[in-house]
């Protein structure tokens, strides 16, 4: 049941919201503009607010969702592998060929259904580095960094090792980002790539 709960987030995750909402608004294909990437920030770069909105909130609520649903069918421990699941359906798509997004909203909607508290607090983290730095990538790179420290403070040690995973994923997925940071070149949010 557990594996089967963890396909099932799997394949929620899997669902591109971002380049659906963009195909739906007739602004394109997403994997076209600025970054590439299938997620709200990118969705952004288009102009549309309400649509880089929308997709914020379908990426993390279907990982919210495959938490809650998990947890009300099984345990807590379903819920955290389902949430993990959806995690991985956003980064490695099986509806668009395993090439997926960054995982940062959906990480966010997994927390927060897990462990709100530890989800308030990385959500704080990545806005406080938002509203100083203006990058999106660098604020969910610190995000990620500090979540698995809350979760230790909180009494949380799988919670922690799960988010640890989760985050080195997260860093991974974000190389360009980090390439682009370094160069000082990475876009401030809200800003049109061209
Ligand atoms: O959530 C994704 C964000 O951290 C980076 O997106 O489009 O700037 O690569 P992007």
């Amino acid at each position: 049941m557990l594996i089967l709960l963890a396909l099932a987030g799997y394949l929620l995750g899997s669902i591109p919201f971002g380049l659906l909402i963009t195909r739906a608004f007739g602004l394109g294909d997403i994997r076209q503009i600025g970054s590439g990437n299938i997620g709200a920030t990118n969705v952004l770069r288009t102009g549309n607010k309400t649509a880089a909105a929308l997709t914020l909130l379908l990426d993390a609520g279907k990982g919210g969702l495959a938490v809650l649903a998990a947890r009300a069918l099984l345990d807590e421990q379903a819920a955290q592998a389902a949430g993990v699941g959806a995690f991985l359906g956003h980064c490695y798509p099986l509806y668009l060929g395993f090439k997926g997004g960054k995982g940062v909203a959906t990480y966010l909607g997994t927390l927060l259904a897990l462990a709100w508290p530890i989800g308030l607090l990385t959500c704080g983290a990545w806005l406080v580095s938002a509203a100083i730095t203006r990058i999106s990538s660098l604020s969910a790179l610190v995000a990620a960094a500090l979540a698995p420290i809350w979760a230790l403070s909180l009494g949380r040690p799988p919670l922690a090792l799960a988010l640890l995973l989760m985050g080195a994923l997260i860093f991974l997925r974000h190389k360009a980002n980090i390439a682009r940071i370094l160069r000082g070149d990475e876009p401030r949010i809200g800003r049109k790539k061209t």
